[in-house]
């Protein structure tokens, strides 16, 4: 090796065209700002059209594409629409998501277990399978999904068998999404975040025992803050990632490693 390396460079996303879901709030909008900081043309997606509105309002070229991903028609517009605005899409954060509970598995209606799992699994499955042809033309890819640290343990004392099991599923899908895609220069990777204050955990964020949980069942000792993600979102999401696939990178305080 000789010269001046810049290591920064690898996460560098100018030129690239990156698509959010579940940009509405939390994570997503979140995400959205960071990949536009990296350089990256976003497209942010949700069924929340004002605030996707406000949201491109304060990111320079992006574009929101409102639209729910569990509905098949809406998901198929949502790409065509995505691959239409700058002839490809690059990146694509599969972040949408959705809980049940607190519901007891013994009661739980199968219409609720299936409403979570369509949002967190099939709509992952469907955006990623409606994106993946394009990519695989073009022979790059990055897909980038959001699984959670309940897809490594179960979330007692909380209840809520669908998320857990779809967070699980999102971990295997990553998998073998990865290895389909793989030769063909798409690859597939997640986050497992631990406990982060957004609109999905506010209820729990709202109550001081909750909260008091978390500190005591992290190791790091609290929850996660607003920026914690970026890291492990532009690694995954950019060349810096170029020799990862198949992988999920655990961004939680240290939760599953007790
Ligand atoms: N916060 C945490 O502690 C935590 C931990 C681990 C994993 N996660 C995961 O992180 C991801 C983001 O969640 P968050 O924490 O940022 O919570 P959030 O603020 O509630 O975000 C969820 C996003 O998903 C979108 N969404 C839900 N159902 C949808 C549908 N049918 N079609 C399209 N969009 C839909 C919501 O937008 P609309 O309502 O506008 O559609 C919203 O933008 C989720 O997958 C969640 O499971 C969160």
């Amino acid at each position: 090796m000789s010269g001046r390396i810049d290591p920064l460079d690898a996460f560098r996303l100018e030129g690239r065209v990156a698509l959010v879901t579940g940009a509405s709030s939390g994570f997503g909008e979140r995400f959205a700002h960071v990949l536009a900081a990296a350089g990256a043309r976003v497209l942010v997606t949700a069924r929340r059209r004002g605030r996707l509105e406000r949201l491109v309002g304060e990111i320079e070229g992006a574009r929101a594409l409102p639209g729910d991903l569990t509905i098949e028609a809406d998901a198929e517009r949502i790409a065509a629409e995505a691959l239409e605005a700058h002839g490809r899409v690059d990146i694509l954060v599969n972040n949408a998501g959705a809980s049940d509970g607190p519901a007891r598995a013994a009661s739980e209606s199968l219409d609720e277990f299936r409403r979570v799992v369509d949002v967190n699994l099939n709509a992952v499955f469907h955006l990623s399978r409606l994106l993946a042809p394009a990519m695989i033309e073009r022979g790059r890819g990055a897909i980038v999904n959001v699984a959670s640290v309940h897809a490594f343990v179960g979330s007692a004392p909380n209840t809520q068998a669908a998320y857990v099991a779809s967070k699980g599923a999102v971990v295997a899908l990553t998998k073998e999404l990865a290895l389909q895609w793989a030769k063909k220069g798409v690859r597939v990777n997640a986050i497992a975040p631990g406990y982060f204050d957004t609109e999905i955990t506010a209820a729990m964020f709202a109550n001081e025992k909750s909260v008091a949980w978390i500190e005591r069942n992290t190791p790091l000792g609290r929850a996660g803050e607003p920026g914690e993600l970026d890291g492990a979102l532009l690694f995954l999401a950019s060349d810096a990632s170029r020799y990862v696939t198949g992988t999920t990178l655990l961004v939680d305080g240290g939760w599953t490693a007790r």
